[in-house]
């Protein structure tokens, strides 16, 4: 299942202030729809209006006006039809969305070499470009594939000159699998997070993706050597080492991509200084606290097999409003985790800020718009519910934990 034949799909760059028209003509067998990851768009409508379906054969046109303010990044776009989202991310469905502005054809960062990088994971095993499908330990557990793909490719080899700069924009398009990122050779540092640039560069040593997150990252090609950047496999269950499972993944370290370089030694300076002026919410006045409760629940009713995961104790149910919230306000949320596997949470439209979180990994400042939340514990965040009212979602970016119920409903007013 692809987005124009490929997989990931076309890199769509747009600018703040841009109108993005994208007709989706659904040539599946299912239902599903368009759904673009981060963006600060209008929830309603034609715009980024999850509710709606598109049925086979059919088609819709999305229509999102990007405001002219909109910070510059790397968001993405995959399907949102509950049920099938897992199946149809892990099948291949998804491209990135590139915001672009005036500091990125500005020096230094219009000196780098610009790559996507889409890591992603199908489980293929010996068949020949197809999918296979998942298992109940699975839906639990989170589909597992046979190794890391970027860009659909296994292990690509970049070869560059040295004395470049070479600036990756990383995104986790994986349907439940953790990237815990190590890059051996090169000093490299992140300069921005899912939703924004970082307020200033920071050492990307012990970066970890969470399915939906996204990091752009520098890293300085100095010295002629080859480098691999890895990954190991991050188990996010404390249940009997159930995180092994799924793929047949063990341990141990995958290369995810090598960069050869050759040439001189080059001296390249660090990136320094300010790369964008972040309000922190930390200050900021809040209207309203919360609390949400992640669980993995009992048998799913009617029909569904397997376990249910909820967010207060409910499952996902569309006709259902869980927060109602107030345009023009800050709220504090604070999300904790009661089972025993890690759960990535991610709310649409408003992007949010990491104040705190029970194991003290609270990201750099800059916006977010998935945040992991450790088995057991919890996190602190604020949102700012600006510009746009309307009805949208925060769920489980473990995409089989949001397609068993782990969804709920936010209407901003
Ligand atoms: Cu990336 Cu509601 O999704
Ligand atoms: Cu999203
Ligand atoms: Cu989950």
């Amino acid at each position: 299942m692809t987005y124009n034949g490929s997989t990931p799909g076309p890199t769509l760059r747009v600018r703040p202030g841009d109108r993005l028209r994208v007709t989706l003509r659904n040539g599946l067998e299912a239902p599903t729809n368009l759904h673009v990851h981060g963006l600060h768009v209008s929830p309603d409508g034609s715009s980024d209006n999850v509710f709606v379906m598109v049925d086979p054969g059919g088609e819709r046109v999305y229509d999102y006006v990007i405001p002219a303010d909109h910070p510059s990044g790397t968001f993405w776009y995959h399907p949102h039809h509950h049920g099938t989202v897992a199946e149809q991310v892990a099948a291949g469905m998804a491209g990135i969305i590139v915001i672009e502005d005036t500091l990125d054809t500005a020096a230094p960062i219009e000196a780098t070499t610009e790559r996507v990088v889409v890591l992603s994971d199908p489980r293929i095993g010996t068949s020949a470009g197809v999918v296979l499908a998942s298992s109940m330990m699975d839906a639990m557990q989170g589909r597992v594939g046979d190794g890391v793909l970027v860009n659909g490719t296994a292990q690509p080899v970049v070869t560059v000159a040295t004395g470049t700069m070479e600036r990756w924009r990383i995104l986790n398009a994986s349907a439940s699998r953790y990237y815990p990122l190590q890059l051996d050779g090169f000093e490299w540092w992140q300069v921005a997070s899912d939703g924004s640039r970082l307020a200033e560069p920071v050492d990307a040593s012990g970066l970890v993706l969470a399915p939906g997150e996204r990091a752009e990252v520098l890293v300085a090609v100095g010295h002629a050597t080859t480098a691999t950047l890895t990954t190991t496999w991050q188990t996010t269950t404390g249940m009997g080492g159930m995180g092994g499972m799924g793929g047949g993944q063990g341990g141990g370290t995958e290369t995810v991509l090598t960069l050869v370089a050759t040439g001189e030694d080059v001296s390249l300076p660090a990136p320094a200084g300010g790369l964008a002026r972040i309000e922190s919410l930390s200050q900021a006045a809040v209207e309203r606290e919360r609390e949400f409760r992640l669980a993995m629940g009992g048998m799913m009713m009617g029909g569904g097999n397997g376990m249910s995961f909820t967010i207060n104790g409910a499952t996902f149910d569309p006709q259902r409003v869980d927060v109602t919230a107030d345009l023009g306000t800050v709220e504090e949320w604070t999300v904790t985790n009661v089972s025993p596997m890690a759960h990535p949470f991610h709310l649409h439209v408003w992007p949010f800020q990491v104040l705190e979180a029970s194991d003290g990994r609270v990201p750099p400042l800059g916006w977010k718009d998935v945040v992991d939340v450790p088995a057991g514990g919890w996190v602190r965040l604020r949102v700012a519910f600006r510009d746009f009212a309307g009805r949208t979602v925060y769920h489980c970016h473990i995409l089989d934990h949001e397609d068993r119920g782990m969804m709920g409903v936010i209407e901003v007013r």
